[in-house]
């Protein structure tokens, strides 16, 4: 038994039906990892966290949590385990409070130290005002505060989240973006899913692809970023063109959107010599702007078959 494994996907195939939502999914996500799990909407990223955390049933293939397969070993699999589901799924009978307290009673933490965590966490997620609320009361943000509140009420050692700051004002996301940061420093391995890219190259160190049920990349964010980079120029011009001249095209330049600014790779020629070229059609340049490859550009490319995202130009 390899410990420092956290989470291990092994061939992971899962079919509803006759679809084939997850196909041989492999990876590993090692001990205190703050893993992102990047994918388009319908991947298969909630059917991934669903069978790691035994919710759904797979086909094929293997899944173990720090040793303990999630089917064979399924308590105590689940138990190394704080899950934030992409849906709200509160008991409509209990109140905030009854929410922590029951979730801590599932995985065994006798009902004192449940009462304890729970205020423990309620205060750090500013919810103590409304523990003895039906959640069904709460706003949006609160409700989100409070899944993650319960995710942690048996301290567990993997804190997976499903877009969990989907739908947040910023202030609320970079609150919890500080959270999740000190949470993963104080020993907890971090497995976030997240449509916001920006939010993934800010915490992850670790990122992995997948595409249409196939695991497509998996890799550290520098280097995943470094392999695909190609740093792009902009140059702002004093008027709108219609069209690229011929002896620029031919150095690589490429017409932005509106026409008022032109695109090169940043290697493609150098840039004294483009620019000269620029001022003999009495063009003026009113800027120059270096755009760095970002975690973004590369998730568009891997998703859209190499292809850089059209909307850029
Ligand atoms: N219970 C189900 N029955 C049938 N098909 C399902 C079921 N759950 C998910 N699917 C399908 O499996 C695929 C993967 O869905 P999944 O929810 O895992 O995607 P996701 O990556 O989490 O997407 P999103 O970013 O939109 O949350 C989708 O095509 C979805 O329609
Ligand atoms: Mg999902």
């Amino acid at each position: 038994m390899n410990t420092s494994v956290a989470i291990q996907i092994n061939g992971l195939t899962k079919y509803y039906g006759r679809f084939c939502a997850l196909n041989q999914v492999s990876f590993d996500v090692r001990e205190g990892d703050f893993f992102g799990f990047l994918g388009p909407n319908g991947a298969g990223k909630t059917t991934t966290i669903s069978a790691v955390t035994g919710l759904a049933n797979f086909q094929k293939g293997e899944v173990r949590i720090f040793g303990f397969d999630v089917v064979k070993d399924y308590r105590k699999a689940r138990a190394l385990i704080g899950l934030v589901p992409q849906e709200f799924n509160f008991d409509p009978f209990l109140t905030v409070e009854q929410i922590l307290i029951y979730e801590a009673g599932y995985f065994g933490v006798p009902k004192r130290e449940a009462k304890k965590r729970a205020d423990e966490l309620l205060g750090e997620f500013q919810l103590s005002a409304f523990r003895r609320f039906d959640f069904r009361k709460l706003s949006g943000g609160l409700k989100r505060r409070l899944l993650i509140a319960r995710a942690l009420m048996h301290r567990p050692r993997i804190l997976i989240l499903d877009e969990p700051t989907a739908g947040l004002d910023l202030e609320l996301r970079y609150r919890l973006w500080d959270f999740f940061r000190r949470v993963n420093q104080e020993g907890v391995t971090v497995f976030l899913t997240t449509h916001y890219i920006e939010e993934a190259e800010k915490l992850c160190q670790r990122i992995g692809v997948i595409h249409e049920g196939n695991m497509i990349e998996v890799d550290d964010k520098e280097e995943l970023i470094r392999r695909r980079s190609q740093n792009m120029i902009e140059i702002k011009l004093d008027r709108n063109l219609n069209d690229v001249p011929t002896e620029l095209s031919e150095m690589g330049v490429r017409l932005g959107s509106g026409g008022s600014s032109v695109w090169v790779r940043e290697e493609e020629k150098s840039l004294s010599k483009l620019l000269r070229a620029i001022h003999a059609h009495g063009i003026e340049v009113l800027g120059v702007h270096v755009k760095k490859t970002t975690l973004e550009d590369v998730f568009f490319k891997l998703t859209h078959n190499g292809n850089e995202p059209t909307h850029r130009f």
